[in-house]
């Protein structure tokens, strides 16, 4: 009689093979997908709007449609280029966009005029029309509004954070602008808007000292968003086509970075309920 343990009561349930213990950053990622789409389900079968035993307005308020804005007080740091190619990856997730450009230079208009895509509008707004066009859109079950905003101090980007789920403030890391980020978070804090930082246009060498440094500053500042984006010409090509980053080049390293990008920015989102 065999006495020893057989290879189907070992725990991994295979003769010989170690079970490796370590979380793989691709498991949370998966199972923030599936928790997402649990609450797409619910969303669009509105069970649980005449359920009492769960709080109804908090679940309604997870499940609204989301406003991101771009916004900072140093022009030139990537509002409209993260905001165009940043839409197109969520739209590519399965999200439906929106986009709303509040800047008088109007780029992100020129984008959507030469993308002519029917899934993506891509309007410019009044600051007093701004609530009602977030209204219209969510009626017309858009899941996701992202607004392009001028410098922070005008009334248009005001008005534009005070009314966002979530401000994404994009900076170099350069000196000149971690200082400037750092007075917008300031602003941020007395506004008492939620925001995070998100590096762009970083170098290759992600471990350089000026890296460090930029990331060190800027935590002392506020919440920095995981991935830092890098400078690539991609984002010039795709954005002069109408296009994200994420169609030029699918497989290449900043079409990833641009979907880990919105993969956490949704991350955000998941655990904050929507203002309205
Ligand atoms: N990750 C990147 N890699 C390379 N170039 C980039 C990147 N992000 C932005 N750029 C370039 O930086 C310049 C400024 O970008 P963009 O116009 O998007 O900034 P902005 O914050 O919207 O500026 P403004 O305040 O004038 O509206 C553009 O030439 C753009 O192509
Ligand atoms: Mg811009």
């Amino acid at each position: 009689m065999r006495t020893g343990k057989r290879p189907e009561d070992r725990a991994d349930g295979r003769s010989g093979v170690k079970v490796k213990n370590t979380l793989r950053p691709r498991a949370s990622l998966k199972l923030i997908f599936i928790l997402s789409q649990i609450m797409r389900f619910f969303r669009y079968y509105k069970i649980l709007k005449n359920e009492s035993f769960l709080n109804i307005s908090y679940i309604n308020k997870i499940l609204s449609m989301r406003v991101i804005v771009f916004a900072t007080h140093k022009g030139g740091c990537g509002k409209t280029t993260l905001a165009t190619c940043l839409a197109v990856a969520a739209q590519e997730a399965g999200e439906s966009v929106a986009i709303f450009d509040l800047d008088p230079k109007s780029c992100a208009i020129r984008w959507g005029s030469k993308r002519k895509d029917r899934n993506l509008e891509v309007r410019r707004i009044a600051i007093a029309r701004l609530s009602p066009a977030l209204q219209a859109a969510a009626k017309r079950n858009v899941t996701l509004s992202i607004i392009d905003t001028p410098a922070l101090e005008s009334p248009a980007a005001v008005a534009a954070v005070t009314r966002a789920d979530l401000t994404i403030v994009p900076v170099k890391p350069s000196a000149l602008d971690i200082w400037a980020a750092v007075v917008t978070g300031r602003r941020m804090n007395v506004l008492g808007e939620k925001f995070v930082f998100l590096l762009n246009q970083c170098p290759k060498q992600r471990q350089s000292r000026r890296m460090r440094a930029s990331i060190a500053e800027l935590e002392a500042a506020g919440p920095l968003l995981v991935p830092q984006i890098g400078m690539s010409q991609r984002f010039l090509e795709a954005v002069a086509q109408g296009k994200g980053v994420t169609e030029i080049d699918p497989k290449g390293g900043t079409a990833q970075e641009m979907r880990s990008l919105w993969l956490a920015i949704k991350d955000w989102l998941l655990f904050t309920p929507a203002r309205n």
